[in-house]
């Protein structure tokens, strides 16, 4: 561990990196990117791969343990061999958030490299919604490629599913009774305000209404509250019996800032305190003119605000009161 590590003034060490690789995608969730479209960086202000290297490296000269690459899609990115070769050399545990539609291809290299924890983002388990969601074709690839993973023990496999109203909330207890003889792990994040998801209170499955609907299907005495990790932001459950488990992530209902280590940095080399900070401190601008990056990034960590960004609970319910990026362009 390092001497100084990244502490904020609450307290917090900041020991997890999420990096976004590209902001692209080869879906199209409708919550996630919006309708209209995102304006994309200019290629040149995008991080390239010594780029990402030098950052990650002085992230963990901070004391960063773990990086989680999201996107965009980050198996789209170009040179993602050569960026997971490169990252996996780094002393950290080292993860992947994807959409599964290429995971297949890259499922050798992931598993030669020691890349075992992979999240992937899934919100429907019917064809035809999960087409209305992501405007693509590729739910059987998806899917096959999640049964692919979840067969080689290697892999520890989450599965993400964003629930709305109206959309998905149906299909709860659906997500949890495939656990039942697969080995995932299903984890239902409240739906959250970012910039062009149309977002408003109603279209919230909270955390009460998702235990509500897996009350209706199985007694009090089958479900059972498993121990949470120190920084996890999910409350943990499983089915008595069942392969699986399934968790919830409450940011909206019930967030769980208290405990939060994580830093994100941007395509397009910004870093975020917060997945809800207005703000955000370029890193890539001084990187390329020689500046020492680490008094930058510890006064970012300085500026952090204890919860979701210094939004009260009101401004985080009124999109309109929010200054943040799309969530594609954000990277989860
Ligand atoms: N609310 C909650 N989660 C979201 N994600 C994307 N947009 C939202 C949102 N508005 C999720 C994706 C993916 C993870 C990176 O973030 O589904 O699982
Ligand atoms: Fe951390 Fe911000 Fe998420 Fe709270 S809202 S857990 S401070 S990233």
């Amino acid at each position: 561990m390092t001497k100084n590590p990244l502490v904020d003034l609450h307290g917090r060490p900041h020991t997890y990196l999420r990096i976004s690789l590209t902001e692209r995608c080869n879906l199209r969730c409708t919550y996630c990117m919006p309708a209209e479209g995102v304006q994309l960086s200019p290629k040149d202000h995008i991080m390239k791969t010594h780029e990402i290297l030098d950052i990650a490296r002085t992230f963990v000269d901070l004391g960063v343990t773990k990086i989680r690459l999201t996107g965009g899609e980050p198996l789209v990115r170009k040179n993602i061999d050569t960026i997971l070769r490169q990252l996996a050399q780094l002393p950290v545990e080292l993860s992947l958030t994807t959409n599964a539609v290429l995971l297949d291809r890259y499922l050798p290299l992931l598993k030669e490299l020691g890349i075992r924890n992979l999240n992937i983002s899934l919100d429907h388990l019917d064809r035809e919604r999960f087409h209305k969601i992501t405007l693509r074709d590729d739910y059987e690839k998806v899917i096959s490629n999640i049964l692919t993973a979840e067969q080689d023990e290697f892999f520890t496999v989450k599965v993400n599913a964003v629930l709305i109203q109206g959309t998905n909330d149906d299909e709860v207890n659906a997500f949890v009774r495939w656990t039942k003889e697969l080995n995932l792990h299903v984890r239902f994040i409240e739906f959250m305000p970012f910039d062009g998801n149309n977002w408003d209170l109603s279209k919230l499955v909270s955390y009460e209404d998702i235990l509500q609907k897996i009350h209706s299907e199985w007694s009090s005495d089958a479900i059972l509250r498993i121990e949470d990790r120190p920084n996890d932001t999910s409350r943990n459950y499983k089915i008595k019996g069942y392969k699986g488990t399934f968790a919830i992530i409450s940011t909206v209902t019930r967030p769980f800032c208290s405990t939060c280590n994580r830093i994100r940095l941007t395509a397009n080399g910004k870093v975020k305190n917060c997945l809800f900070s207005g703000s955000e401190t370029d890193l890539l601008t001084p990187l390329r003119n020689g500046q020492d990056l680490q008094p930058i990034i510890r006064q970012t960590i300085l500026d952090k605000h204890a919860v979701r960004g210094g939004l009260d609970d009101k401004q985080f319910k009124d999109p309109g009161e929010h200054h943040n990026r799309s969530m594609i362009l954000i990277g989860g």
